[in-house]
């Protein structure tokens, strides 16, 4: 046990909410989690010591090394899982077993069978998993959904986004192995595993319709990295198609921008820039429809609508990231305040991973995969 901080005692009408694993997405959680006066940081927890003591100082929460340590000293309502993939599951476990409620980042874990896992340890204790579907709590992303189940834009035929962001095979670095084991898919922060596995869950929600099959490919740790895509036939008929090279060089001419509502995410750094910020490479996500079409700025929080011979922004509310993770919490704690089960159920982490080892799959098999 290492306990940076001497003292243990939790204010009585707020929240105790522990944060496992100090990376780059802690910060943004923590920054937007200063908005919510109902909760209280108890305990934050990472095996990298001098990170452990800085944000222990900087939240005023005790400090610990490993989660085991912190559950013999901390009763936190909520924790956070913001660590590595591949240690969700090992966490999950532990604080299910310690009676605690789950907020696990994306993806929920490597392999489905360990989602399985998760998804039977917090059944078994009793406690409620909320998958970090954190782009359901973007204001741009919110809007298109409703302008999309309204109609404005008729029946969806193509959804898709496209990510060839790179500066060259030279400056590619790809995700760790210590969230991407070796030989196990993975890739760039940017790329099909870490960063589509939000699209996978975000587009059937955007469409109110599920994927029905799959068809692509993607990278692997240690592997040679390789355009990584999908596509995704969904139940309405709609065709998703996601791109992804990060080892290339991308094509964007320097008035291709926006100026941004939001920040925007970039990997080891977390949500970078300035509100009103021109943002040359903000990402987005295009929706066609038989009426119209949407382009949805999902971190720079802007909304465009094309009908035919215009084209017109569509006010959005403030509050993109990283202010969304307060939103996301705030979700969960609703939710257990009434006894309800989570917003973002545990299956929506399953099915976006089932979803995406299917389109691994339809590689080696070079078919059309069925997703359940
Ligand atoms: N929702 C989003 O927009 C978003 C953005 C970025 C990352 N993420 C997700 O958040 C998670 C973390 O990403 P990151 O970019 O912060 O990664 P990171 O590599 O910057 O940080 C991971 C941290 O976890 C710590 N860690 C490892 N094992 C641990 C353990 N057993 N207990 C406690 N801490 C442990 C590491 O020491 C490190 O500090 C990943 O699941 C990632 O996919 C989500």
């Amino acid at each position: 046990m290492c306990a940076y901080h001497g003292s243990l005692t939790l204010a009585v009408m707020s929240i105790p909410v522990a944060i496992i694993g100090l990376g780059a997405v802690a910060d943004s959680h923590l920054a937007a989690y200063r908005e919510l006066p109902e909760i209280e940081i108890v305990a934050v927890v990472d095996p990298r010591a001098e990170r452990v003591r800085q944000v222990s100082e900087r939240v005023g929460a005790p400090g610990f090394l490993d989660c085991a340590s912190m559950l013999k000293q901390v009763r936190p309502r909520i924790a956070c899982v913001l660590s590595t993939v591949a240690s969700h599951r090992t966490l999950t476990e532990m604080l299910a077993a310690a009676g605690i409620h789950v907020l696990c980042e994306k993806p929920i874990a490597n392999r489905v069978q360990d989602a399985l896992a998760m998804k039977e340890a917090c059944a078994h204790h009793g406690v409620q998993f909320m998958y970090g579907s954190s782009y359901r709590y973007l204001p741009a992303v919110m809007q298109a959904r409703e302008l999309i189940a309204s109609g404005t834009i008729g029946r969806v035929r193509l959804i898709e986004e496209r990510g060839v962001v790179g500066q060259g095979a030279d400056k590619f670095v790809p995700m760790s192995a210590a969230h991407y084991p070796e030989g196990t898919p993975g890739g760039g922060g940017f790329g099909l595993f870490d960063h589509g596995v939000h699209l996978l869950d975000i587009f059937p929600w955007l469409l109110g319709s599920p994927i029905r099959r799959v068809l692509g490919r993607g990278n692997y740790t240690g592997r040679a990295m390789e355009p990584e895509f999908a596509l995704l036939e969904h139940e309405c008929g709609a065709l998703g198609m996601l791109t992804y090279d990060e080892s290339t060089v991308s094509s964007d001419l320097p008035w291709e921008g926006v100026f941004s509502h939001g920040h925007s995410w970039v990997l080891n750094e977390g949500f970078v820039g300035a509100v009103g910020e021109w943002s040359a490479g903000a990402s987005f996500i295009r929706v066609h429809g038989t009426h119209g079409a949407l382009r949805i700025f999902h971190y720079a929080n802007r909304l465009f609508l094309a009908v035919p011979g215009e084209v017109r922004e569509l006010t959005v509310p403030a509050g993109a990231a990283p202010e969304h993770f307060g939103r996301q919490l705030r979700a969960f704690i609703h939710a257990l305040d009434r006894a309800q089960p989570a917003p973002s159920s545990i299956d929506l982490g399953i099915g976006a991973l089932s979803t995406l080892l299917g389109i691994y799959r339809s590689a080696e098999t070079q078919r059309w995969v069925d997703v359940k």
